[in-house]
């Protein structure tokens, strides 16, 4: 059901790669509450990935960026300015990629360049989106721009590897971007932290299937899923969350807050 929430609005989907991806879900979302949008993604991820196949679902196109290369980026929202026909008025970022983790590498032996990597591709390349988006003045006034994270970056997570310190960077660059977005344009900055979920990403984590079920036996409602999270995004680039910034969201069914559940008494009682 379509409720209009994004009509005439103007916005940049960064991070799908399959029909798995959050941002997969966000763009079809956005798309279906009436936003224009371009999609973009890693240059390797467009030979790899089915973008286009989304593109034409959503009558649009991508545009390459590597999130972590600077003028890509100023590429990027310069072209997405001129092909919209006007400013910018939602951005998702949602990119996360670690080699320590992907390689395999335990958090007590990382390599220091891999880590170097996941910091500037999971969190300084939100950070990369904010300045660039802004020193070209490419995002309207009430923009929302959304980056989505997860709760490593609070707890340890014992096979989340160097991808918690990201998380926590990404979370600090919103409070830290979105006080001086906000002064500066009235753009609202935030990170989503959403449940485990069943995607590219999620699955290169050490333990995924046990975590995944885990965090959804512990969480009231059970874990949150790609779809509801891009419900969650489409209120937040809307002009009902107007007043909400430099927050980080837990959109997690109540795992945050929760320290134990029935499922698990039940589990551990012999
Ligand atoms: N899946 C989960 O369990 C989960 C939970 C909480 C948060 N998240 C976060 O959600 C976001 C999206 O991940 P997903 O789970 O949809 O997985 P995904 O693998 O579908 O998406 C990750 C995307 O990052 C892109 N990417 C990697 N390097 C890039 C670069 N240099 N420039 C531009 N894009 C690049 C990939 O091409 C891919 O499209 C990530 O930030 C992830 O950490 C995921």
């Amino acid at each position: 059901m379509s409720y209009d929430l994004l009509k005439d609005k103007k916005g940049i989907i960064f991070g799908a790669l399959d029909e798995n991806s959050i941002a997969w879900k966000v763009a079809e979302k956005a798309h279906d509450e009436g936003a224009s949008i371009i999609l973009t993604n890693a240059p390797i991820a467009l030979r790899m990935g089915k973008i286009h196949e989304l593109a034409e679902k959503c009558n649009t196109e991508v545009i390459p960026a590597d999130a972590t290369s600077i003028e890509e980026l100023e590429n990027l929202f310069n072209q997405s300015v001129e092909k919209l026909g006007g400013k910018i008025d939602f951005v998702l970022h949602s990119i996360g990629m670690s080699p320590n983790v992907r390689k395999g590498k335990a958090y007590t032996d990382l390599n220091y360049d891999f880590f170097m990597k996941t910091l500037d591709i999971s969190a300084l390349s939100f950070h990369k989106t904010l300045q660039t988006a802004n020193k070209l003045d490419a995002i309207n006034e009430w923009g929302s721009v959304v980056g989505l994270t997860y709760i490593a970056a609070q707890k340890t997570f014992s096979g989340y590897g160097d991808m918690a310190e990201a998380k926590s960077v990404l979370e600090s660059i919103a409070r830290s971007y979105g006080y001086h977005y906000g002064k500066e344009k009235n753009v609202r900055v935030n990170t989503i932290s959403q449940s485990p979920t069943k995607t590219t990403a999620g699955s290169g984590i050490a333990g995924f299937d046990v975590f995944y079920e885990y965090a959804n036996d512990i969480s009231p409602l059970g874990n949150a899923s790609a779809e509801s999270c891009a419900d969650y995004c489409v209120t937040l680039f809307s002009d009902l969350t107007r007043m909400v910034t430099m927050q980080n969201l837990y959109h997690d069914g109540g795992f945050s807050f929760t320290g134990i559940s029935d499922a698990i008494v039940e589990k551990y009682t012999k």
